[in-house]
């Protein structure tokens, strides 16, 4: 008995680790306190509602057409890639279902809804006609109305505010990408990029409001993802193309006004989190990183299985033109045509990301680097200081 106290310590903290490992990797449904999903947001979270609200509306709908989905559904699903989406990996990993579109036919959301749709804008629709900028879609889909949906959800998930609480505290949030698309119709309205920065605050403050509603409503995880790297994006590519070589990042060859732009956005964003972090020290608040990711993959695409070859900004799906993107034949119409190794490409159809590269991207909010905390450390169980886990 004498001699095993003192190694006792090291072997029980490496049965935590082993176990740790273990359940995290074997087995995260079980692992893991989350249940169910909630994700607000545009067209790189929306699983189905566009083509639901604009099919009476709109004569044709690209998303709703081949080659969208041909990678992993084998048929257009309403989800603006060639497969999968993040929120599809991420839901894959806490082993539930994919999330169900919340103006779909499944009407089952135990595990959770999707309120994305694209072409979302963080501000409401009224603000932008107020504005004169008529290049926002028609559509009321604003993150005020996606809240307004999950209001209206709520009482058939749970009913008392105990079992609210309950339920929601099995549950992740994901409060965006939003706010991406106000500043992209603002500039394809004529604004530069100076004018759309006086309403980065106004933008960050829906999306602080966003995430403190879903907090009132019993949330405790809540992932906050900034934008892109505007200036790598090859609709914005095409639509702001300089004749002047020093408008350009001379490595990735993207915008490198529109990129800063999108870091001030993403730094608003990021201290905005830290705000909610203090007024909710009980719930775990993740700032995903969306910019630092499609850098990386611009910058050294081997390490991710892209191509080499040719530069990490042509488009997969579309038309020709130096990135392979072409407005007038977007893809999912007819005159645009599918790379045959979409793996190889980062842009899908030049303005959303190809399933391989929301693969890499959900894998990094998970597990790190690009996720602040990783999502899988925000919502582990914490290791007690007696070395027993707590299970949240
Ligand atoms: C909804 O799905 C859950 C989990 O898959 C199941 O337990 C439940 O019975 C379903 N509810 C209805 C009303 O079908
Ligand atoms: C959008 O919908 C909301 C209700 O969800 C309504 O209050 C608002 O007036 C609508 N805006 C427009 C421009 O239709
Ligand atoms: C709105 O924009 C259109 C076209 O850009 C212009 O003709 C019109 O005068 C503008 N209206 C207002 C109220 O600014
Ligand atoms: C190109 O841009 C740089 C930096 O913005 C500027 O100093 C230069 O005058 C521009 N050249 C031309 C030909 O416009
Ligand atoms: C885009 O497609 C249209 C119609 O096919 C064509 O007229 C135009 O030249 C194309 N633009 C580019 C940049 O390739």
């Amino acid at each position: 008995m004498e001699r095993f106290p003192p190694s006792m310590p090291i072997a029980f903290v490496l049965l935590l680790l082993a176990a740790r490992v273990h359940y995290a990797e074997a087995n995260p449904g079980r692992r893991h306190p989350i249940r169910s999903i909630f994700s607000f947001g545009n067209s790189y979270t929306d699983t189905g509602n566009y083509g639901k609200l604009a099919a009476p509306v709109l004569p044709v709908i690209p998303f709703s057409n081949l080659p969208y989905g041909e990678t992993f559904f084998g048929r257009p699903t309403g989800r603006a890639s060639n497969g999968r989406l993040i929120l599809d990996f991420i839901a894959d990993e806490f082993g539930l279902p994919f999330i169900p579109p919340i103006l779909g036919e499944e009407r089952n959301f135990t595990h959770g809804a999707n309120f994305g749709v694209i072409a979302a804008t963080a501000l409401d629709l009224g603000f932008f006609l107020e504005k004169n900028i008529t290049t926002v879609p028609p559509f009321n889909s604003s993150l005020n109305v996606q809240l307004e949906w999950f209001r209206k959800l709520k009482p058939t998930l749970c009913s008392t505010p105990q079992g609210c609480r309950d339920y929601f505290r099995r549950s992740l949030f994901f409060m965006g990408e939003i706010g991406g698309n106000d500043y992209n119709f603002m500039r394809a309205a004529g604004k530069t990029n100076e004018q759309v920065a006086l309403y980065v605050p106004k933008v960050v403050q829906t999306i602080t409001a966003g995430v403190e509603a879903v907090v009132e409503a019993g949330a405790r995880y809540v992932v906050v993802p900034g934008i892109l790297p505007t200036g790598c994006i090859p609709i914005v590519l095409t639509l702001f193309a300089s004749p002047n070589r020093s408008d350009y990042d001379a490595r990735t060859g993207c915008l490198r006004e529109d990129n800063a732009f999108a870091r001030y956005h993403n730094s608003a964003l990021l201290e905005a989190v830290r705000r909610l972090r203090c007024k909710y020290p009980a719930v775990k608040i993740v700032y995903a990183d969306y910019y630092a990711p499609v850098m990386a993959f611009l910058e050294k695409p081997t390490t991710f299985g892209f191509s080499a070859t040719t530069s990490g900004l042509r488009v997969c799906c579309g038309a020709g033109g130096p990135y392979n993107y072409n407005a007038t034949a977007p893809c999912g119409l007819p005159g645009a045509t599918a790379c045959p190794d979409p793996a190889t490409h980062i842009n899908w159809d030049g303005i959303h990301l190809t399933e391989a590269a929301y693969k890499h991207i959900a894998t990094a909010w998970l597990r790190g680097p690009y996720a602040h905390p990783p999502i899988f450390d925000a919502v582990h169980p914490t290791v007690h200081h007696s070395g027993m886990f707590i299970l949240v």
